[in-house]
């Protein structure tokens, strides 16, 4: 694609940020400004794949979406073509042991992002400032939770969240939408199902479960494992956001999904199948390490995207399907052990062991 936009990414260091940043500047000319405050979650080591001419088009800030001044003086210094806002905190259960961190990250500096981000866009000459798109990353888990027969979640599903998660992800949405309804600003919101692919940190059921099992520990499934995920592989999650900048149109949110809806335990037995294919355990199959815990305090029973709106719309379709999707991803954990040994840091392991002791 020969755009030659300029793309402020933030939170590109993070799991779905940093494919969208790899995929952006593989597939068009473009020029990628990455923002990133590198939580615990975020990696600069997720963009070391970039080669030389990738790198030529692609700066990394470290820094807040909250911190007006700094993304202010980069705003003015790059004036982009577009804002992609990945930055969030995103762990379902970190949310419910300590709910402020999420109401700080995706409220209130999201809060501060947009009026910094609207101040800009109306220094524009009124061409460029059209063209614009805030686009805003956001989740299914704001339309609450389904039963086992209810129909998948749509756009116009009412917003129902049930984790501070959820409900941090829902308050961002209706900010985003209020900044497009009272002052005009072009935005785009994506709500997404579960991603799973490369470079998922390994607090994620996925990852969590490949890594425990290389290691020979328990692989902890909450509850009845009964639980349904709709499973979205990111590079598929990340073409939808690129069409929706491309062809959305604003003042409109478009649901992304994988049609891939599975229980937890089925996904964590497919793991375990897959690592005893191609990484044969002396102890036996991996399945032996599956252990019920705990459930989740409001565990949401189901999830599940209706995606016939950006299907019809904007063309889009999901490429993976989640039986070759998991397969390639085992394997990419399984070539890139380095990576999984160096994001198990000092505050991994705290994490680990307060959460599942
Ligand atoms: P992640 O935790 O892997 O990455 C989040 C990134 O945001 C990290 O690099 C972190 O350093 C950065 N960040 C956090 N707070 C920041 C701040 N205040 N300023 C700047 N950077 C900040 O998360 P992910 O899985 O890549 O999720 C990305 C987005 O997609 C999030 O908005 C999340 O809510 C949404 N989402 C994720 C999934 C999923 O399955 N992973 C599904 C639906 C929606
Ligand atoms: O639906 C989109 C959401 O998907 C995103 O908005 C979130 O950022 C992302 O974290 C994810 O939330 P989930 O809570 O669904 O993902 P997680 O990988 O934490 O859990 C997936 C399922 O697996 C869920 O039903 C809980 C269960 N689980 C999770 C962990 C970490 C277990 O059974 N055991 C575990 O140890």
């Amino acid at each position: 694609m020969q755009d030659g936009k300029l793309y402020f990414v933030t939170g590109g260091a993070g799991f779905i940020g940093s494919c969208f940043v790899i995929d952006t500047l593989a597939q068009n000319t473009g020029n990628v400004l990455n923002l990133d405050k590198l939580t615990y979650s975020g990696n600069p080591h997720n963009l070391d794949s970039l080669g030389p001419e990738a790198k030529a088009r692609y700066n990394f800030v470290h820094g807040d979406i909250g911190d007006a001044a700094l993304v202010s003086r980069y705003l003015n210094q790059c004036q982009p073509d577009a804002v992609v806002n990945f930055a969030a905190e995103t762990h379902v259960d970190r949310s419910i042991a300590d709910p402020s961190a999420f109401i700080r990250a995706n409220v209130a500096a999201l809060g501060v992002f947009l009026e910094t981000v609207l101040n800009w866009w109306r220094t524009l000459a009124p061409e460029k400032a059209a063209a614009f798109h805030f686009l805003h990353v956001s989740t299914d888990e704001v339309f609450g939770a389904l039963g086992p027969d209810d129909p998948s979640f749509t756009e116009q599903t009412p917003y129902a969240p049930n984790s501070p998660y959820a409900a941090s992800k829902a308050a961002g949405d209706h900010l985003v939408r209020a900044f497009h309804h009272t002052y005009g600003l072009p935005v785009l919101i994506t709500n997404c199902s579960n991603n799973y692919g490369p470079r998922q940190f390994p607090e994620k059921l996925i990852p969590l479960a490949i890594l425990n099992a290389l290691a020979g520990r328990a692989i902890p499934v909450y509850g009845s494992g009964g639980n349904i995920r709709d499973w979205l592989h990111v590079q598929d999650h990340c073409s939808a956001v690129h069409l929706a900048l491309q062809k959305g149109s604003s003042g409109q949110s478009y649901n992304i999904g994988g049609k891939s809806e599975k229980t937890n335990l089925e996904v964590v037995r497919n793991i375990c199948l897959l690592l005893d294919e191609m990484r044969p355990d002396a102890g036996g199959s991996y399945q032996r390490l599956i252990t019920m815990v705990k459930d989740r305090p409001g565990h949401d029973f189901r999830y599940s995207i209706n995606c016939a709106k950006i299907e019809r719309e904007l063309g889009w379709r999901p490429e993976h399907t989640f039986a070759e999707g998991l397969r390639e991803t085992v394997l990419w954990y399984l070539n890139n052990e380095s990576w999984l040994a160096s994001v198990q840091t000092g505050e991994y392991r705290r994490w680990i062991a307060a959460h599942y002791s």
